[in-house]
C-alpha cells in the first residue's frame, strides 16, 4: 500500500488488497498443511510445509510488519514462543541486560529456561541509562526492555538506550505489548528489534494466543524464520486470520482503552477515599515519575492502571465486589480485568525483587477495557467503598 500513511489506513489496507482471483476482501484462510511440489525442490510459489511456510501466516506477518514500520515479521504461537525465538539468537556465555521490572514469565523464561543454556542476566532498573551503561559487559549482546513496565508501568527511554546500545555494538529489544503499534513504534526509536504478545492488544478480544517479533534485519529475521521451521511453535492458521481481523479495529480501541484508563485514573488518584487506594500508578497522571517521557515516546499512556490497595486482605475484598471487571489474568481486550500480579502473573519473580519494585500484596493490575467509562468508575467506586468500610473497622477494632 504506496500511499497509506495513516495507522488506521494501514491497519485496514497494508497486504490485506482484494484477492486476486475472486476479489475476496477479507484475506484467504488457508488450512493446507502440505503442498504439491512439481518435481524435486520444485515447491510451487515457495510453500512446502506450513509449519515452515503458510500463506495466511505470511500474509498476517506482512501486515504486522506494515503495523511496526518493519521490513520484516515472524508470527509465533504466544508471546513466551516469540520470546523463545528472539533468544535463539543468542549463544552460550553471551550476557543480557534486561530491565528489573518484566513481565513474570518473561523473568520466569531467563531465569529458569535459558540460564540453563550459558546466558547470563542482569536485572537492572533501566529507568536510568547510567546504571544500564554501568550493567554492560564486554560479554553484553543485548538490552531486552519493556516500556511501560507490568505492572508498576515504569517507562525507560528507549531512544537514549538505543544511542547507547550502538555505540557499543549491542541490540536493543524491546517488549511493546503494553503499547501496541498504535501507539509505540521502538523501531523508530532506534531498537533493532520488537516483540509482541499479540493475546494482548494486537488480539484484543481474549481469543487468540499469539506471539510477533518486528525488525529491519534480513538476518535476524532469517534466523527467527529458521527457528520457526526448527522448532515449529508457530501460530494455527485460524489465529493468524482472526488476528488479521483484530488489528483493523486496533487503533479504535486503543483510542478507547486510554481515555477510559485515563479518566479511571483521574478518579482513582483523586478518591483515596479512607486511604483504601494507597497508590495509582498510570503514566498519563501529571504525577507519574516518567510523564513528560510518557507524553515524547508514545502517542498516549495506554489502558492499564495499577493501583496499590495496601494487603491482601483489601485486594481480596476489592474483587468481591467486581462485576463488569473479570478477576482474571491477561490484559489488552475489549473487556476490562482485574489480576492480582503477586499470585498470578509475577509469582515467579523472585520476592525480593518484587519488592524493590513496590510490587506488594497490595497491588491489582487493571486492564480497562472498551466500557463506558462512567460504569468503570461506578464499579471502582463500589468495590472501593467496601475495602474502605473493612479497613475502618480492622483499625477501629
Ligand atoms: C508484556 C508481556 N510480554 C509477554 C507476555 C507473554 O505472552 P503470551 O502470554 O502470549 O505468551 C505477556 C503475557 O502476559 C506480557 O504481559
Amino acid at each position: 500500500m504506496k500511499n497509506a500513511k495513516g495507522f488506521t489506513t494501514k491497519s485496514i489496507h497494508h497486504a490485506q488488497q482484494a484477492d486476486e482471483k475472486t476479489g475476496a476482501v477479507v484475506p484467504m484462510l488457508s488450512l493446507a498443511t502440505t503442498y504439491k511440489q512439481d518435481g524435486i525442490n520444485e515447491p510451487r510459489g515457495g510453500f512446502e510445509y506450513s509449519r515452515a511456510q503458510n500463506p495466511t501466516r505470511q500474509q498476517l506477518e506482512a501486515v504486522l510488519a506494515g503495523l511496526e514500520n518493519a521490513a520484516y515479521c515472524n508470527a509465533f504461537s504466544s508471546g513466551l514462543a516469540a520470546l523463545a525465538g528472539v533468544m535463539s539468537l543468542f549463544e552460550p556465555g553471551d550476557h543480557i541486560v534486561a530491565g528489573h521490572d518484566l513481565y513474570g514469565g518473561t523473568v520466569r523464561y531467563f531465569n529458569q529456561v535459558m540460564s540453563k543454556y550459558g546466558l547470563t542476566f542482569s536485572y537492572i532498573d533501566t529507568t536510568d541509562v547510567a546504571l544500564v551503561e554501568a550493567a554492560i559487559t564486554p560479554k553484553t549482546k543485548l538490552i531486552y526492555l519493556e516500556s511501560p513496565t507490568n505492572p508498576m508501568l515504569s517507562l525507560t527511554d528507549i531512544e537514549a538506550v538505543a544511542r547507547l546500545a550502538k555505540q557499543k555494538n549491542i541490540k536493543v529489544a524491546v517488549d511493546n505489548t503494553f503499547m501496541s503499534p498504535y501507539l509505540q513504534n521502538p523501531l523508530n526509536l532506534g531498537a533493532d528489534i520488537v516483540l509482541h504478545s499479540s493475546t494482548k492488544y494486537l488480539g484484543g478480544h481474549s481469543d487468540i494466543v499469539g506471539g510477533a517479533v518486528m525488525t529491519q534485519d534480513k538476518a535476524t529475521f532469517d534466523k527467527l524464520f529458521f527457528n520457526q521451521k526448527a522448532v515449529g511453535a508457530v501460530p494455527a492458521p485460524f489465529d493468524c486470520w482472526l488476528l488479521m481481523r483484530s488489528v483493523k479495529t486496533l487503533s479504535l480501541r486503543m483510542e478507547r482503552h486510554c481515555e477510559n484508563a485515563m479518566a479511571v485514573a483521574e478518579f482513582l488518584d483523586a478518591s483515596r477515599t479512607g486511604d483504601a487506594v494507597e497508590k495509582v500508578y498510570y503514566p498519563g497522571l501529571a504525577s507519574h515519575p516518567q510523564h513528560e517521557l510518557a507524553g515524547r515516546q508514545a502517542k498516549g499512556f495506554g489502558g492499564i492502571v495499577t493501583i496499590d490497595l495496601g494487603s491482601r486482605a483489601s485486594v481480596a475484598e476489592f474483587i468481591k465486589h467486581l462485576e463488569i471487571f473479570t478477576f482474571a489474568e491477561s490484559l489488552g481486550c475489549v473487556e476490562s480485568l482485574a489480576c492480582y500480579p503477586w499470585e498470578m502473573t509475577h509469582a515467579a519473580v523472585p520476592v525480593e525483587q518484587r519488592r524493590k519494585l513496590g510490587l506488594t500484596e497490595g497491588v491489582v493490575r487493571l486492564s480497562i477495557g472498551i466500557e463506558e467509562k462512567e460504569d468503570l468508575i461506578a464499579e471502582l467506586e463500589h468495590a472501593i467503598s467496601f475495602v474502605a468500610a473493612k479497613t475502618a473497622s480492622v483499625s477501629a477494632s
